[in-house]
């Protein structure tokens, strides 16, 4: 959702703003705005619905190039349409200040009412929680006199989520921001520094950045970063290496990021398996006790796993169907009950958790409201929490006991691919370390199985040379009204995601079933001609469920299905019944969603090409969904 980026230096702010927007457009936006202090300490704003094109075509370049100090937002609209009033920056103290936010101030209509009462000569221009929070910050800068102070009185009113960015004129070289429950990170240069909702903000500048805590305000000059609590009392932040580079957040040649990113999969794999397989046997460090991730925790017990005796996992879309895979996995090799949880539904239903529960969240982005909400929950309550995040210094880990990075690089396509099975190879790593501290698995079957995880990224490179034999069924698709995906056991999580890629590219009604229930009341939508994509498990294996989904293709042929199955190379009792296989390589029952997963991803993202709809923005999606 809103993405936000604060700059400090030598350089052209309006240049560095406008690239540092660009790179974060892939977290969804309707509308885009910039605030430019110039050389002689005027402030000049520029606000516009609509792509950050319309904004730059608006730009009063002349006023605003040479400003060296700048903030500039794309909004996602909460409160209010997306116009041009409502975009940001909003204004304070006579338009001298101008400030940005993402998030949602849950009591702005009271304060607003107050700001009426108290002062009703303000005039609001706009529906936005954020403009009151603009005029409150000017109200108290006018009376302290100093940003950061202002806005630290101002946020201490508020409540709900944000990350607050503010400039005003009779500050020039400074921006202070806040942050509680929004990401906000800093960029360290020399001679400039930056602010940025993700580090693909500033990556193209400098690869140095420090994480911002909960309830913390930074101010940022050329020279000078300063970090304190809400209280004013300063606090140490500690700095990380940004681990890929602005090249990676590119198309590189590419039709769209999710082409790249579908193309990279068999490295999101391979990279977040490196280093974390030695002699046969898992080695996750991050989970040693002196690995902790909560900040100010020095006396945390990194992830003790002794006396656990229940996992939760917690996640939204993608990232809880990986998250369903890692049920299967967890309690076969580890022999521990595992509930998965959409993130927004556990917390509002007294779950029943405490210490003896691990609460393990995963999450791409790491910044999702609705799961960090839920870790919280999870934190309060005393259960042990473990981190699957893909985004280095964001929220969710840092609230979190230990975290297991997936190293899949950055995700810019808005909906989720080589994220997913960096996210289910981080949980089978996991999976297999559980089964070996708690003694379920022979030593022999765990590098076993670690060899066949490791043999994935290979064969997952196979099934992607399928690509144009995929897109042409695609291509012949484009006027289908519905599609439904069946899979069983471990292809029903893969069949959930076929259906979600679907909805959300190609706007194509979808459904995912389990095979298993298709006969209790889903065979009625079974008509002459309704394309069915099937996950067929593999034949070979003592409890393959195999002959049951090949029945259940039986069933929906019989009336009128149009058969198209993802399907092991050479299974020859699927074929008979099959418009379509897709093949894939033998692989066992839990890693063959990884590699059916990709078929899924390439048809849906296709189709939506073939219609002419664009594949990595969809409409009213955000990448990073950061209000519940
Ligand atoms: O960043 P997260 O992994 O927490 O995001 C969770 C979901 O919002 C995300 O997976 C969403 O479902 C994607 N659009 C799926 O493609």
């Amino acid at each position: 959702m809103c993405g936000i980026v604060g700059y400090v230096g030598t350089s052209k702010s309006v240049e560095v703003l406008l690239g540092g927007l660009r790179r974060l457009e892939y977290r969804g936006y309707d509308s885009a705005g910039i605030a430019v202090i110039d050389p002689d300490g005027d402030l000049h704003t520029r606000k516009r619905a609509g792509k950050l094109q319309i904004l730059v075509d608006d730009l009063d370049l002349a006023a605003m190039a040479n400003g060296s100090t700048g903030i500039g937002h794309t909004r996602w609209a909460t409160h209010g349409g997306p116009n041009d009033q409502n975009a940001h920056p909003h204004l304070g103290d006579d338009g001298k200040l101008a400030l940005i936010h993402n998030g949602i101030i849950e009591n702005f209509a009271e304060l607003k009412n107050e700001l009426m009462e108290q002062h009703p000569e303000t005039v609001f221009t706009s529906e936005t929680d954020s403009e009151v929070a603009a005029l409150l910050v000017g109200l108290e800068y006018q009376r302290v006199g100093d940003l950061a102070e202002a806005l630290r009185l101002v946020v201490a009113r508020l409540h709900g989520a944000f990350t607050l960015l503010v400039l005003h004129k009779d500050q020039p070289g400074v921006v202070v921001g806040a942050r509680r429950n929004s990401p906000l990170v800093i960029g360290l240069g020399d001679g400039e520094n930056f602010l940025g909702s993700d580090v693909a903000a500033f990556v193209e500048h400098t690869r140095r950045a420090v994480a911002i805590g909960q309830d913390q305000i930074v101010t940022i000059t050329a020279d000078a970063v300063t970090v304190t609590d809400f209280d004013g009392a300063p606090v140490e932040s500690e700095e990380f290496d940004i681990a890929w580079d602005a090249a990676a957040a590119e198309k590189g040649g590419w039709s769209s990021f999710m082409a790249k990113e579908i193309s990279e999969e068999p490295d999101a794999i391979a990279n977040t398996l490196r280093g974390r397989i030695v002699d046969g046997a898992v080695r996750l460090t991050e989970l040693d006790p002196a690995a902790s991730t909560k900040p100010g925790s020095a006396a945390s017990a990194g992830l003790d796993l002794t006396g656990v005796n229940r996992i939760v996992i917690l996640g939204c879309g993608t990232a809880a169907y990986s998250g369903m895979l890692a049920k299967y996995a967890i309690e076969k090799w580890a022999k521990l009950p595992v509930d998965v949880e959409l993130s927004h539904e556990f917390r509002y239903r007294d779950p029943v958790i405490d210490a003896s529960t691990l609460v393990i969240s995963v999450s791409q982005s790491g910044e999702t409201m609705d799961t960090l909400m839920a870790v919280k929950y999870a934190v309060a309550n005393g259960a042990r929490t473990l981190s699957i995040c893909n985004t280095q210094g964001a929220t969710i880990p840092r609230e979190s006991d230990a975290v297991i990075y997936t190293h899949a690089g950055p995700e810019v396509a808005v909906a989720s691919t080589k994220a997913f099975v960096a996210q289910v190879a981080a949980f089978y790593l996991f999976g297999l370390h559980l089964a070996a501290v708690r003694g379920t698995l022979p030593k022999e079957e765990i590098s076993d199985l670690l060899d066949e995880l490791q043999a994935l990224p290979e064969q997952l490179a196979t099934v992607l040379e399928q690509h144009d034999a995929i897109k042409q069924l695609a291509g012949w698709m484009t006027d289908t009204r519905a599609v439904l995906f069946l899979g069983r056991h471990a292809g029903f999580p893969v069949a959930l995601e076929g259906a979600l890629k679907l909805k959300e590219l190609a706007y194509i009604h979808a459904e995912g079933f389990a095979a298993g229930e298709l006969k209790h009341g889903p065979i009625a939508l079974i008509e002459p001609g309704q394309p069915v994509f099937v996950v067929v498990p593999s034949p070979r294996g003592r409890d393959s469920l195999h002959p049951k989904v090949v029945s259940n293709i039986q069933e929906i042929r019989a009336r009128g299905a149009r058969i198209l199955a993802i399907a092991e190379q050479g299974d020859a009792a699927v074929l008979p019944y099959a418009d379509v296989v897709i093949p894939i390589p033998l692989a066992s029952t839990l890693f063959e969603p990884l590699l059916a997963v990709a078929p899924l991803q390439i048809f849906a993202m296709e189709l939506a090409a073939a219609k002419g709809l664009d594949v990595d923005q969809p409409r009213n999606l955000a990448k990073s969904v950061t209000v519940e």
